[in-house]
């Protein structure tokens, strides 16, 4: 990346445009925070409802109080913890923090990225970019440059091409708002992390998974656009041989080493057995494979353990709870 680009991408940003910037966690879609007309244009590509707030990113932590307001010892410890890095935190506003940003909320979420690419645009711009996932809403979350083209192609004024993201999931979003920290979305830094930080718990809210057992395979229109049914690695044999015919060629993600029926009509993508590892290859794996015609995507469940939290979210989104569940 040269200085051109970045001096390129910051006027850009001056004049309202936006730019697709390399986070370790994900490709964001960049605006001017200040700049409602250019906010709004992010919420036009990716025909996204202005329901749903947008996360500014800053540069340094010195930053944080010309966005957020009434920040605690606890947010502070978490910012110099974290920061840069791929945690959110959601905070009181400071008034002229636009709606268009908030979604209207009285909170607004600020990060610092650790991608040198994001820290030297967000250095040069000196201001705050909003920025959600590079990708149309409900897809994948883009993870290299041409995924973030082939998500939003001429919608966005510059692609920054900093090479794959190395987390791959969003960011941990944690309100810091009440007496108990809470996370709103899981990610790569973990409850416990936090809590090893903060030294007290930390709550939870979003739901793990729910019993919905639907073996059947609708298309739906969400992400991936192939319909994905997770499985228990213990049922995958079983699953995979109850199958009628017409529900072949399907792709099968796996992450442990277990033996499954070999056929020419399965193609198998093996993934890491270390979570970090899988969740750098896991939206670059779904959006692969959405490009080929498979019938379905078979996902083996990931452990139920903390490290795997939010993989497990992600995988049950991109099934939609679709289990495949042979029998109660
Ligand atoms: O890793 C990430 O967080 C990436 C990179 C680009 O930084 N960004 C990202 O943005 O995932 P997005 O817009 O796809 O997801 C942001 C989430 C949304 O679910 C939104 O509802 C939540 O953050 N959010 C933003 N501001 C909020 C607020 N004030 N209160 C509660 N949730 C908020
Ligand atoms: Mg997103």
């Amino acid at each position: 990346m040269t200085q051109k680009e970045i001096n390129q991408a910051v006027a850009i940003l001056r004049a309202g445009g936006l730019v697709a910037i390399p986070t370790e966690t994900v490709y964001g879609l960049g605006a001017d925070a200040s700049n409602e007309a250019a906010v709004k244009r992010i919420f036009q590509a990716k025909e996204r409802p202005y329901s749903h707030p947008l996360i500014v990113h800053i540069a340094n932590p010195a930053q944080l109080t010309d966005w957020a307001r009434e920040i605690s010892p606890s947010a502070w410890k978490l910012a110099n913890a974290f920061w840069p890095g791929p945690l959110t935190l959601i905070l009181k506003k400071q008034p002229h923090v636009l709606d268009v940003v908030t979604g209207g909320q009285d909170t607004v979420g600020v990060r610092i990225p650790a991608h040198p690419i994001a820290q030297a645009v967000l250095t040069a711009f000196g201001g705050g970019v909003a920025a959600p996932s590079a990708n149309k809403f409900t897809h994948v979350s883009p993870t290299t440059a041409a995924a973030v083209q082939e998500e939003l192609n001429d919608k966005v004024d510059l692609i920054l091409d900093g090479g794959d993201c190395t987390v791959g999931l969003e960011s941990t979003i944690l309100d810091m708002t009440g007496a108990t920290p809470v996370i709103l979305r899981p990610g790569m830094i973990t409850a416990q992390a936090i809590s090893d930080v903060l030294g007290m718990p930390v709550a939870e809210s979003f739901t793990e998974s729910n019993n919905l057992r639907v073996p059947g395979m609708h298309h739906v229109h969400y992400a991936p656009s192939t319909p994905t049914v997770l499985v228990d690695t213990s049922q995958l044999s079983t699953y995979l041989q109850s199958l009628p015919p017409t529900a072949f060629p399907l792709a099968l993600i796996t992450h442990s080493q277990m033996e499954h029926p070999s056929s020419q009509s399965i193609h198998r993508v093996q993934l890491s057995n270390q979570a970090s590892r899988y969740a750098h290859d896991l939206y670059h794996t779904l959006r692969s494979l959405d490009h080929a015609e498979w019938k379905s995507i078979v996902v083996e469940s990931v452990p139920e353990t903390e490290e795997w939290k939010a993989i497990r979210d992600r995988l049950n989104k991109a099934s939609q709870n679709r289990r495949g569940i042979l029998k109660d």
